[in-house]
C-alpha cells in the first residue's frame, strides 16, 4: 500500500514463489517507477502495479492474505477509515503489516518534527498505533519498536 518506487514490491516478489504481489499508489509517477523496477515480474504475471488510493482500493472484499505499508501510513487522509478499507480487502485471518523508520518519541522529537512538517506526515507513539489499529477493528495487534533507532513495526489481524 503506497508502493512508491516499488522496492518492497520487488522484494516481496523475490521471496514469494507463488501467488501475486500488487503494488498500489496514488501517484502516477511512482506507478511508472514501480512498473519499471518490477518489469520482469510484471511481464511474467507475478506482480501487478495499479493506480489507486488507500481510501478506495480496487479489490473485492476478502481477497488478500497480506497488506504491507512501508513508510506509507503517515500520509493517509482518513487513518481509521483507510485502515477499515484495508481490512475490507483482507481475507479473514489476513494480516496488515505497517513498518516505519520514524515514530513519535521525545528522544527524536526535534528531528521528527522537522520531517513531519517537511513531508506533511502524521506521527504516533507505539501506544497510539495499538489504539488506532484496535479502533479500526483489528485483532492480535503486536507492536515492535526499536527505540534506539526510532523504528517501528505493527502487525494486526482481521478476525
Ligand atoms: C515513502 S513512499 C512509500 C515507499 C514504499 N512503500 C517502498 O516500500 O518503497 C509513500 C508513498 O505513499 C503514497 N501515498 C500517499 N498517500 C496515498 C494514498 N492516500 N493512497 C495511495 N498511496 C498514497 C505516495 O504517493 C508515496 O509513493
Amino acid at each position: 500500500m503506497g508502493c512508491g518506487g516499488g522496492k518492497t514490491v520487488q522484494e516481496l516478489a523475490r521471496i514469494s514463489s507463488s501467488g501475486k504481489v500488487f503494488g498500489i499508489d496514488y501517484s502516477k509517477e511512482m506507478i511508472q517507477l514501480a512498473h519499471k523496477i518490477n518489469k520482469k515480474f510484471v511481464e511474467n504475471g507475478h506482480v501487478e502495479i495499479m493506480h489507486g488510493s488507500v481510501s478506495s482500493l480496487p479489490f473485492p472484499d476478502g481477497m488478500l492474505n497480506l497488506v504491507t505499508a512501508f513508510e506509507a501510513y503517515y500520509f493517509w487522509p482518513n487513518l481509521i477509515d483507510d485502515l477499515k478499507e484495508i481490512k475490507r480487502v483482507l481475507k479473514p485471518g489476513g494480516i496488515l503489516l505497517i513498518a516505519n523508520e520514524v515514530y513519535q518519541h521525545e528522544k527524536f522529537e526535534k528531528r521528527n518534527l522537522k520531517w513531519a512538517k517537511w513531508g506533511d506526515m502524521m506521527l504516533h507513539t507505539p501506544e497510539e498505533y495499538r489504539e488506532f489499529l484496535t479502533e479500526a477493528g483489528y485483532f492480535d495487534v503486536a507492536i515492535f519498536d526499536i527505540s534506539e533507532k526510532n523504528w517501528i513495526a505493527a502487525v494486526a489481524k482481521k478476525q
